[in-house]
């Protein structure tokens, strides 16, 4: 590390923003497998690209399939994959992109890496907090009958810990909300933040 001097490059996030009509951010969604993060996150991003954003999406199905096909769920790994993750979300929003991810990130140490990695005024925690029960009995892709049954170990919620967020910018239980409220709650709290002129 010590002979890798950093280029600083003359186009900064800045001109890109203002080329872009936004500031870029980083939404985070975090909770259980099935709790929604993906959907939500879909969500937000459709109706923000129809209102002009530029955005991209990440989440675990996919990124566990490439960028990051060398980890499992150990601790140690998940810590690797956000902190992977929080790279690459941070060149986005660097590239001056509204991004969407969503991972379970079960640990609050890993999420406040994140946090770091991508820089106080742009992370968004928003914390999908639909309990455990209706996550079991929604069962999308049967993980959860599997992790009941002792096939898969490691599994977050059933043997393995979620610890939630303290204090999230944004709280939605699905099992509450529908999913038109859920969009209209996070759209609501990005009015401001994505005024071309927000600090
Ligand atoms: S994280 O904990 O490292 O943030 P990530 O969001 O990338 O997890 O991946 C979670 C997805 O992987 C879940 O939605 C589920 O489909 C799948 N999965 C497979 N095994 C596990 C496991 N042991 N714990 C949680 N999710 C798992």
């Amino acid at each position: 590390m010590e002979n890798i001097i950093p280029h600083h490059f003359q186009i900064t996030r800045t001109q890109r923003e203002a080329l872009m009509g936004h500031p870029s951010y980083v939404l985070w969604f975090t909770g259980l497998s099935g709790s929604g993060k993906s959907t939500v996150a879909n969500a937000v991003e459709e109706a923000l690209f129809r209102k002009g954003m530029h955005t991209y999406s990440l989440d675990g199905d996919n990124v566990r399939k490439g960028l990051n096909n060398n980890l499992g769920f150990s601790p140690e790994d998940r810590t690797e994959n956000i902190r992977r993750i929080a790279e690459v979300a941070n060149l986005m929003a660097d590239a001056g992109l509204v991004v969407l991810a969503a991972f379970v990130s079960p640990y609050e140490k890993d999420r406040t890496m994140v946090k770091q990695t991508v820089g106080d005024t742009r992370y968004i925690e928003i914390f999908i907090d639909t309990p455990l029960e209706e996550c079991e009995r929604r069962d999308v892709k049967g993980l959860y009958a599997k992790a009941r049954k002792g096939e898969i170990t490691n599994f977050t919620g059933i043997n393995a810990p979620y610890e939630a967020p303290v204090s999230p910018d944004i709280q939605i239980d699905t099992s509450k909300v529908s999913l038109t409220e859920s969009v209209a709650i996070i759209l609501q709290y990005l009015e401001d933040k994505l005024n071309p002129n927000h600090e």
